[in-house]
């Protein structure tokens, strides 16, 4: 089978794709065949060894999503059978609760092999199934960004979301999940983007309102206009050191920012008076657990939303080539690769 590595060295020149062995599933694991996988921000970042140690040690398969066919069942497997369709979830140490300590030795594409190979072994109890509406290419996008979404909507206060404002940066795979899902439970969002064209695009997603955050660098600011100088009851903060002061700003008072993401930047210098006068909640989200995958399955099941998917999909050949150019923000919606 053919797979991509990371084999010796942490940079794009040490990506490769290869020949490998194909698996026989052990013990409780099922063998993948995968039909397609996506991209993260955090996937380039691992390629450059930007989780350090939680990296884990090369050679390395990356990529933390995608969604594959049952071909194999191993000894000791239930209620899975060949020919089933599975997305391996993203962190296999945490089934439910709260983050597990160590628990970032469970995660896909870094430290344990990911989903960027033809055939994949992965723990049945750590699989998740698929609404059949999803195509495969939709569904290879649901394993990080959308979780991760997902937590920062579930795990906050009711009024967050169904009538309350949700605030969403860019037009990342985890910004465009958090707007689908928002409007999906009933939010008014807003959203911002670097780009008209995208507003237009995150427009026809859903979005109540959008900014252009560098024509309008004082977009917080603009949020509060949009509001009655309310602000958002969340904010899905995926920009980081250069956008959480804003972010801050466009919060209200009880409101809460989900902390996600570092696009922007890792390091804020911020008033910090600012987050306890007015009674602001900093929560940090880290993905999801298996449980979490499943109730968001089971949401997905009956609230169907069209992940946004960049244009067009790519063969597994380009996942070398899609990932290193990731950083330029040309992509709209997930970056999908066919594994065939
Ligand atoms: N905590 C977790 O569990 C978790 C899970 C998934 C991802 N993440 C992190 O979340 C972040 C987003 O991930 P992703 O996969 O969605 O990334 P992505 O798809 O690569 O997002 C790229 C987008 O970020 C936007 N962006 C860049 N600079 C910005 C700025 N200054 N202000 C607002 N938006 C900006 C751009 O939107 P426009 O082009 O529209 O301007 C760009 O298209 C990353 O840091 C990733 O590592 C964390």
């Amino acid at each position: 089978m053919r797979q991509w590595r990371i084999i010796d060295e942490w940079t794009f020149d040490g990506l490769k794709l290869v020949e490998a062995e194909q698996p026989e599933p052990g013990p409780g694991e099922v063998l993948l065949r995968m039909k397609a996988v996506s991209l993260n921000y955090r996937d380039y970042l691992m390629v450059n060894h930007g989780y350090g140690r939680l990296s884990g040690e090369l050679p390395i398969v990356p990529l933390s999503d995608g969604v594959g066919e049952v071909v194999a069942v191993g000894d000791g497997v239930e209620g899975i059978a060949v020919g089933d369709r599975r997305l391996p979830c993203f962190n296999q140490a945490w089934t439910g609760g709260d983050l597990p300590d160590h628990s970032f030795g469970g995660a896909l594409g870094g430290p344990l092999d990911g989903t960027a190979r033809q055939f994949m072994n992965v723990a049945a109890t750590g699989t998740a199934p698929v609404p059949d509406h999803f195509s495969d290419e939709e569904a290879a996008t649901l394993c990080c960004a959308a979780i991760t979404a997902w937590n920062a909507l579930v795990e906050m206060p009711a009024t967050a979301v169904d009538g309350g404002i949700v605030l969403t940066l860019g037009t990342g795979g985890v910004s465009l999940f958090a707007l689908q899902l928002a409007k999906a439970m009933g939010a008014r969002v807003i959203s911002t983007s670097s780009s008209d064209e995208k507003l237009e695009r995150l427009r026809a997603l859903g979005a109540d309102e959008t900014i252009n955050y560098r024509e309008v660098p004082d977009w917080g600011k603009a949020v509060l206009g949009l509001t009655n100088g309310k602000g958002a009851d969340l904010v899905v903060e995926t920009g980081g050191g250069e956008t959480f002061n804003q972010s801050l700003r466009a919060t209200r008072n009880n409101g809460t920012i989900a902390l996600i993401g570092n696009v922007a930047g890792s390091v804020a210098e911020v008033n910090l008076p600012l987050v306890f006068m007015f009674r602001k909640r900093l929560v940090g989200i880290s993905t999801g657990s298996i449980a979490d995958f499943q109730a968001m399955m089971a949401y997905l099941e009956d609230h169907p939303i069209r992940p946004a998917m960049d244009d067009p999909i790519r063969p597994f050949e380009d996942l070398g080539k899609a990932l290193e150019a990731m950083p330029e923000g040309k992509h709209f919606g997930k970056i999908v690769i066919r594994v065939d």
